[in-house]
C-alpha cells in the first residue's frame, strides 16, 4: 500500500533556475524503505524538504502533488503541516543540533511533542519519554530525561532525534543522511537502530544517503536522482543486478569491492552541473559514457528509467553484481 507519493514534484529557483527538481515521481509503501541516492548536489534535501513542507524560502514549488495518506501536503496550511510533521511524520536530519532544542532537556522535547501531538499529561508524556530514550539504547534514560543535548555526545544526540521522531507513532520517518556526521561505527550502530525500529514498528522510511552499502543493506525501492531529475526507480536488487541508467551503472562502479584492483574503480568523470546550467537534453548527457545524439537529446521517464537508450533496449548495462 503506498503511503507516500510523490506526484511531479517540480521546484523552482527563481530568477535562476526553473527545475532545480523536475517531474519527480516515486512512492513511499508502507512498511517499506525507499532510498534517494544521487551524489551532491543532485536535489535529494530539497526533495524531502519539500515532502515536509520545510523548504527555505528562496525556492517554490510550482508543480506537483505530496500526497500522505490520502492527503495533498502541498496543499494543507502552515497548521495542518505542523500536525502532520512530529506526529504521522517522524524527521531525522544529519545534524541532531539543528532540530534539538539547545534550552530544554531531551526529556521535556519528547514530552511536548507527545503533549501537543496526543494530548497527554506532562507525568505520562514523560515517563513515555524515558521509555523511549530507553527504546533508542540510551543508556540510564530515567536520569538522562534531565540532561540538556549539549551534554552528550553525536551518537547519543542522534539517538534523541530518532526518539523524537518515532515519539508519537509516526507511519513515515524522513531521514536525510542521519549518520553523515558521525563516526564509522556509530554510524552502523544508528543504521541498525533505525532498521530494527522500522521492522518492530511498520516504518515506512524516506532515506536519503550517499552510501551504497546502506542501501543495499537497508532499503527496499530506491530512487536514483541527478541534477533534479530521476534517473532511475526501482528495486533495490534489480539497481545492484540489473541497473537501467548509465549514471545508476556509474554509481555502482565506483563503489570500491572486496578484491577488486584499485585500477578497475571507476570514477565518474566531471560533477553534477550547478542550477541555473543544466545542459539541454539528458542532464546527465556530458558525463555519460554512453551519450549519442540524437538519441540522448530529449529523454522522458519510460517505467523505471529516464534513459531513452536502455528503455529502447539500445543500451544494456552492466550490474556491480551478477547472476
Ligand atoms: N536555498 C537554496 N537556494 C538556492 N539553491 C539551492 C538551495 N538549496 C539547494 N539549492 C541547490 O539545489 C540543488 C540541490 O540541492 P540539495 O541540497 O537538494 O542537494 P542534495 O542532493 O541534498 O546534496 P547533498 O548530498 O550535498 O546533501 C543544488 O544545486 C543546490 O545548490
Ligand atoms: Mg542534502
Amino acid at each position: 500500500m503506498t503511503l507516500l507519493s510523490v506526484e511531479g514534484l517540480t521546484i523552482d529557483l527563481p530568477g535562476t533556475q526553473p527545475g532545480l527538481v523536475e517531474d519527480v515521481t516515486f512512492e513511499v509503501n508502507e512498511g517499506r524503505c525507499t532510498a534517494l541516492i544521487g551524489e551532491s548536489g543532485c536535489g535529494k534535501s530539497l526533495t524531502s524538504l519539500a515532502v515536509l513542507g520545510l523548504l527555505p524560502p528562496s525556492v517554490r514549488v510550482s508543480a506537483g502533488a505530496v500526497v500522505f495518506d490520502g492527503v495533498d501536503l502541498l496543499t494543507c496550511s502552515p497548521r495542518q503541516l505542523r500536525k502532520i510533521r512530529g506526529g504521522p511524520v517522524g524527521m531525522v536530519f544529519q545534524e541532531p543540533m539543528s532540530s534539538l532544542n539547545p534550552s530544554m532537556t531531551v526529556g521535556d522535547q519528547i514530552a511536548e511533542a507527545r503533549r501537543l501531538h496526543l494530548g497527554e499529561g506532562r507525568k505520562v508524556a514523560l515517563a513515555r519519554a524515558k521509555d523511549l530514550l530507553d527504546r533508542v539504547g540510551i543508556p540510564n534514560a530515567a536520569r538522562r530525561l534531565a540532561a540538556y543535548p549539549h551534554e552528550m555526545s553525536g551518537g547519543m544526540q542522534q539517538r534523541v532525534m530518532i526518539a523524537a521522531a518515532i515519539a508519537c507513532d509516526p507511519r513515515l520517518i524522513i531521514a536525510d543522511e542521519p549518520t553523515t556526521a558521525l563516526d564509522v561505527t556509530i554510524q552502523a550502530e544508528i543504521l541498525s537502530l533505525l532498521r530494527d525500529l522500522q521492522r518492530d514498528l511498520g516504518l515506512a522510511v524516506l532515506l536519503v544517503t550517499h552510501d551504497l552499502g546502506v542501501v543495499a543493506d537497508f532499503c527496499d525501492d530506491v530512487v536514483v536522482m541527478y541534477a533534479g531529475h530521476i534517473a532511475e526507480r526501482t528495486g533495490v536488487d534489480d539497481l545492484f543486478y540489473r541497473p537501467a541508467h548509465p549514471y545508476s551503472a556509474a554509481l555502482l562502479a565506483a563503489v570500491p569491492q572486496a578484491g577488486q584492483s584499485r585500477s578497475r574503480l571507476t570514477v565518474i568523470p566531471g560533477r553534477v552541473p550547478t542550477a541555473g546550467a543544466f545542459p539541454p537534453g539528458c542532464r546527465f548527457g556530458p558525463r555519460c559514457a554512453h551519450f549519442t545524439a540524437p538519441e540522448c537529446a530529449r529523454p522522458q521517464p519510460h517505467g523505471r528509467t529516464r534513459c531513452g537508450r536502455v528503455a529502447s533496449g539500445d543500451l544494456v548495462l552492466e550490474g556491480a553484481l551478477h547472476g
